[in-house]
C-alpha cells in the first residue's frame, strides 16, 4: 500500500501580538497563520497518512505560539509529527520544555527529544534534536549538533528497524547534506548544517537509512549524497518565498522504495492576494547587504565598486534559489563571479516535483 504523507516546515508561527517589528526582519511571519491555514485547507482534500513540521514551528519559541499550533494540530484528522528547530528552543531551558507542547505529535511522556514512531508494520519515522547549546568563553552560543546519546541511541534503533525489516524514514532540523556549493564551509552557509553531519550522515549509512527530511535553510532543494547512498530533502519556508511545501507519496518495492515528491505553493493569503509577487519582491529589497557580502567577501573578494555595479543582477539570486531548480546564467559578470553564481544552478534530482527510487539489489 503507498503511504502518502505532507511535509510543511518552518511555520515560524507568530500571533498577531507577537509578531517582532524589526525592520530587519526577513521572514514574513504576519502570514504566518493565514499560510498554514491555506495548506491544511489543501490536506483536507487529500488522503493523507500523515503530516511531518520539521521544525521553526514558532516564530521564536514563544510558549503561546507553541499552545497555538499544538491545539491547531490537535484538530487535524490526520497524525502529525514536529521536531524543534533553533526558533522554538532559544534557551537550554526550552529544550526541557518543548516535548511537554507536543505530546500528541511525536512526545508522548518525558522531555527527550529523539523519538521512534511506528507508521505501519514496515515504516518508521525517526525524529532527532539537532539544538544544542556550548559554552564560549562565558557566553551560551546554540549550535546545530546531534549529540552523542542520540547518536548512539539511533545507531541502536536503526540495527533493530534493520532486523524487523522496517524502513526508516528521518527528520532532523539542520541540514546534513550540502544543498548549496561549499555549504559546510561557507561562513554564510555553514549555520545551516549539522555541526557534526559527517558523524551523523555515518551512523544513518551504517543503519540503512537513504532518505532524511530537513528544514532550517528555508530553501526548496534534494541534495544526494553519493558516499552515504543519502537524500536530504530539505522544504522551504511557509513564511518566505515562494511559501512552499511538499506532498509524497511512499510505496515500498521489495527492499526497496519509490518516493514520489511533489511541491505546491501558497500563492495567496486573505490579506495578501499576489502573496508570491509580494513576498520575492520583499526578499529582493532585503538582498543587498548580504550580495555585499558574498561578493567582497572570500573566495570572490571584489572590490566594492566592482561588487556595487553586479549586485542589480542579483537582486532575484536568493529568492531563484529558495524557489528550487534554479539554473543561472551571468555572462555580463567578470569570469570568476560569472563562476562562482552560476555554480548555484540546481543539480539533479530535481528540486521540487522528483521521484526517488532504491533497490537493494
Ligand atoms: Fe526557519
Ligand atoms: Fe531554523
Amino acid at each position: 500500500m503507498p503511504y502518502t504523507f505532507a511535509i510543511a516546515s518552518d511555520l515560524h508561527i507568530a500571533l498577531p501580538h507577537t509578531v517582532w517589528d524589526s525592520p530587519h526582519r526577513f521572514h514574513l511571519v504576519e502570514f504566518s497563520i493565514p499560510a498554514l491555514e491555506v495548506v491544511l485547507a489543501r490536506l483536507a482534500t487529500l488522503p493523507l497518512d500523515f503530516l511531518l513540521l520539521p521544525g521553526d514551528l514558532t516564530q521564536h519559541g514563544e510558549a503561546e505560539n507553541h499552545r497555538w499550533l499544538a491545539a491547531r494540530l490537535a484538530q487535524l484528522p490526520y497524525p502529525v509529527y514536529v521536531i524543534p528547530g533553533n526558533h522554538d528552543v532559544p534557551t537550554p531551558e526550552t529544550l526541557k520544555t518543548f516535548a511537554g507542547f507536543y505530546r500528541d505529535f511525536g512526545y508522548p511522556a518525558g522531555d527527550r527529544l529523539h523519538y521512534c514512531q511506528p507508521l505501519s508494520p514496515d515504516l518508521a519515522l525517526i525524529g532527532l534534536n539537532s539544538n544544542q547549546f556550548v559554552d564560549k568563553n562565558g557566553d551560551l552560543q546554540q549550535i546545530g549538533w546531534v549529540d552523542a546519546e542520540q547518536l548512539a541511541w539511533l545507531a541502536q534503533t536503526l540495527a533493530q528497524l534493520r532486523r524487523e525489516g522496517v524502513l526508516p524514514l528521518v527528520t532532523v532540523h539542520h541540514n546534513v547534506v550540502e544543498h548549496l556549493p561549499g555549504q559546510s564551509t561557507n561562513p554564510i552557509g555553514r549555520r545551516y548544517m549539522l555541526g557534526n553531519a559527517e558523524a551523523l550522515c555515518q551512523v544513518l549509512h551504517e543503519g540503512g537509512v537513504k532518505l532524511v527530511f530537513t528544514g532550517h535553510l528555508h530553501v526548496q532543494d534534494i541534495a544526494y549524497s553519493d558516499r552515504h547512498d543519502l537524500y536530504d530533502i530539505t522544504t522551504g519556508s511557509l513564511v518566505s518565498y515562494p511559501h512552499p511545501y511538499r506532498l509524497l507519496t511512499l510505496d515500498r518495492t521489495g527492499d526497496g522504495f519509490t518516493l514520489a515528491i511533489r511541491s505546491e505553493r501558497v500563492t495567496a493569503v486573505p490579506t495578501c492576494p499576489d502573496l508570491l509577487d509580494y513576498s520575492r519582491t520583499w526578499m529582493g529589497d532585503r538582498a543587498h547587504g548580504f550580495l555585499l557580502r558574498l561578493l567582497t567577501q572570500a573566495p570572490l573578494c571584489l572590490p566594492h565598486p566592482v561588487a556595487e555595479e553586479l549586485v542589480p543582477h542579483l537582486r532575484y539570486f536568493w529568492a531563484d534559489i529558495a524557489a528550487g531548480d534554479a539554473q543561472f546564467s551571468f555572462p555580463q559578470f567578470p569570469p570568476a563571479a560569472r563562476a562562482y553564481f552560476e555554480n548555484f544552478s540546481d543539480r539533479p534530482p530535481a528540486d521540487n516535483d522528483a521521484v526517488l527510487t532504491y533497490s537493494c539489489k
